[in-house]
């Protein structure tokens, strides 16, 4: 697979940077899960990943960012609060939803009039938005509608296809650290409101903001439809299990005969970072239906059981 570099390696980095100059596209591993990033400015490049993915053109793709003092050169009217945000959490899994600068295509922005910002904190995915001085439209490297990938090897397992060698690459930045998507808030609005649950919590939204959350939005976020993050496996929440079915569950929670354990995760953290390597090794071993048992609890375990809900959707 010469399609895949190794992210730690400075001559990788260096083409990965060429590759997004010339408006190809490059596997972006970050701390959530890894990204199909490409220049944001350019129009063609931006729907090859569009087409890469099989994602439907009214779908939004968040903008990548070295750091806050990016937010300028693509958003306007910026609130108080999401700077706050920014200065707290950034780089790091949290996406700021903010009214568009004029300049940003329409096209990017799944025709409305906000943008998707992010400073991802994986060091390879720093050191490509240093290096290239460009914003990294960025959406997770999965087919649509499909499981986020959480390696490079998932990366060309999702869209290799697609990608051409010596135009488009992947960096390997090892294992994705989180293992779901960034949790992503609205900030049109007087007040925060979260469209997708993730490693930020609602509780240390309200803390940095000193504002209540609103947990819905009327704002479109086409990654929350129903059915998303999903395996060919049937994926089943309610715990009844028989012979063949894989098991994602805390290594609390024993495994019957004839059962097969596809993680055992000891704690949600752990449970968050190997959920979509899970769900992928079901398909590789043809497993037909997974049972998982979500944890309990909130913050990253409600995010946890948000994923396997739509997972389980059909
Ligand atoms: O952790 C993440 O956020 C990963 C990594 C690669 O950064 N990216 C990711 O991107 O999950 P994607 O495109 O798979 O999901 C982004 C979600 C989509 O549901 C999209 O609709 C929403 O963000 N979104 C992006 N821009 C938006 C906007 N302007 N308004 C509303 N929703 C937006
Ligand atoms: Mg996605």
């Amino acid at each position: 697979m010469r399609l895949i570099l190794n992210g730690n390696e400075p001559t990788a980095i260096a083409r990965a940077v060429e590759a997004l100059h010339q408006g190809g596209l490059v596997g972006m591993p970050t701390e959530t899960v890894y990204g199909l990033a490409a220049d944001a400015s350019s129009e063609e490049a931006v729907r090859r990943i569009y087409q890469a993915k099989g994602r439907p053109l009214d779908h939004p793709v968040i903008v990548h960012i070295a750091g806050s003092s990016e937010i300028s050169s693509w958003a306007i009217d910026v609130p108080e609060y999401a700077m706050a945000l920014a200065a707290r959490f950034w780089p790091g899994p949290i996406t700021l939803i903010l009214p568009k600068a004029a300049h940003v295509g329409l096209w990017l922005t799944g025709g409305q009039q906000s943008v998707g910002l992010r400073a991802p904190s994986h060091p390879t995915a720093q050191k490509l938005l240093a290096l290239s001085k460009l914003g990294l439209a960025a959406p997770s490297a999965n087919r649509f509608g499909r499981v986020s990938p959480t390696s490079a090897g998932d990366v060309v397992e999702e869209i290799g296809d697609f990608l051409q060698e010596g135009r488009d690459l992947v960096l390997d930045g090892g294992g994705s650290q989180v293992g779901v998507e960034s949790t992503i808030v609205d900030c049109t609005g007087g007040t925060p409101a979260v469209l997708r649950l993730g490693a930020i919590t609602i509780e240390e939204i309200e803390q940095v903001t000193g504002m209540r959350v609103l947990e819905t939005s009327t704002v479109r976020a086409p990654g929350t439809l129903d059915q998303h993050y999903s395996p060919r496996a049937l994926v089943r929440l309610d715990g009844s299990l028989t012979d063949g079915d894989g098991l994602i569950a805390l290594s609390e929670v024993p495994t019957p005969v004839g059962v097969i354990r596809l993680a055992s995760p000891t704690t949600v953290a752990e449970y968050a970072h190997i959920l979509y390597h899970a769900l992928r090794e079901a398909d590789h071993r043809n497993i037909s239906a997974v049972v998982a048992i979500p944890p309990q609890g909130e913050g990253l375990a409600a995010a946890i059981r948000d994923r396997l809900q739509r997972a389980s959707h059909n």
